[in-house]
């Protein structure tokens, strides 16, 4: 595509590109959205430098892409009840979000797009890597995909945030992160979508299901699951699927959940790192 309004740089890794030449912060003309748009379909994570946004401006841009969602596990920021902190204190030995996985997988509409933006990086380590799981599912055998196409995944938020879920094992999600929402509730329940699920504005089809968020393959244990989680996400890992994002103050990265997995890296002890992120309604996958 030839872009007009923004320039975008592919050379950072397998999957993702590099914009310059816009402002988020300033309001945008109905191209750059357009260009904008195209590129995120086509790279499935963009990421900017020097944005330095508001919560309100950082809500106002992912507003842009859809219907803003509420994340059921953290309270907001008081500036903006989409913006919810996600911080790791230098005491905190837990990140949030730490592992392979897609955001918020385990409700009914998952969000499409999430949007990150740093506030306070450490100077060494905190990278987020970025998985392409189009590329990931194209190179498996027709065999497997076939198998795979047949399987629904039971999601559920249990493992994580569940009574004796990951976080509620550590207290919480970066334990100085006083927005953290124990919700039981919430994490109760189970949901079911694909194991490989279609990107409903590309039609390109992608790895979804993950050991985190996908409790079990249906009709299956989870015993019987894991194997197969196992081995979709160390496929899915290698290099050549690959991007490392490092972070800056004022970065910003805008990702599609629907067709890429990420891992922020838990590298860090003994320093602070503060993001601020929203995420945009999705629909069921299917
Ligand atoms: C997340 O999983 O949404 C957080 C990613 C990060 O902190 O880099």
């Amino acid at each position: 595509m030839n872009y007009q309004t923004i320039e975008v740089d592919s050379s950072i890794g397998p999957v993702g590109a590099t914009i310059t030449g816009v402002d988020l912060a300033t309001p945008l003309t109905k191209k750059n959205l357009q260009e904008i748009h195209a590129a995120w379909l086509k790279h499935h994570v963009l990421f900017f430098h020097e944005q330095y946004l508001t919560p309100m401006q950082q809500a106002n841009f992912a507003s842009l892409f859809g219907t803003l969602d509420v994340y059921p596990f953290a309270n907001a920021v008081d500036a903006h009840p989409n913006v919810i902190p996600i911080i790791k204190e230098p005491e905190d030995t837990n990140n949030f979000g730490g592992g392979w996985h897609t955001d918020t997988s385990y409700v009914e509409q998952p969000p499409k797009a999430t949007i990150l933006q740093a506030i306070e990086i450490p100077e060494e380590g905190g990278d987020t890597l970025y998985a392409d799981a189009n590329l990931a599912y194209l190179e498996l055998s027709d065999g497997i995909k076939q198998t795979l196409e047949g399987l629904t995944g039971i999601y559920s938020a249990n493992l994580v945030h569940g009574a004796g879920g990951t976080y509620a094992k550590v207290a919480a999600p970066g334990r100085g992160n006083t927005s953290y929402n124990k919700n039981l509730q919430a994490a109760a329940l189970e949901v079911e979508h694909p194991l490989i699920r279609c990107h409903d504005e590309t039609g390109i089809r992608s790895i979804y299901c993950n050991k985190f968020h996908t409790h079990r393959i249906k009709g299956w244990t989870r015993e019987e699951s894991l194997p197969i989680f196992d081995f979709l996400v160390k496929h899915l890992i290698q290099e050549r699927f690959v991007t490392r994002f490092k972070w800056k103050k004022g970065s910003l990265a805008m990702w599609d959940n629907r067709c890429l997995f990420h891992n922020p890296v838990n590298d860090y002890p003994g320093k602070r790192r503060h993001m601020h992120r929203v995420i945009v309604q999705g629909d069921k996958p299917a």
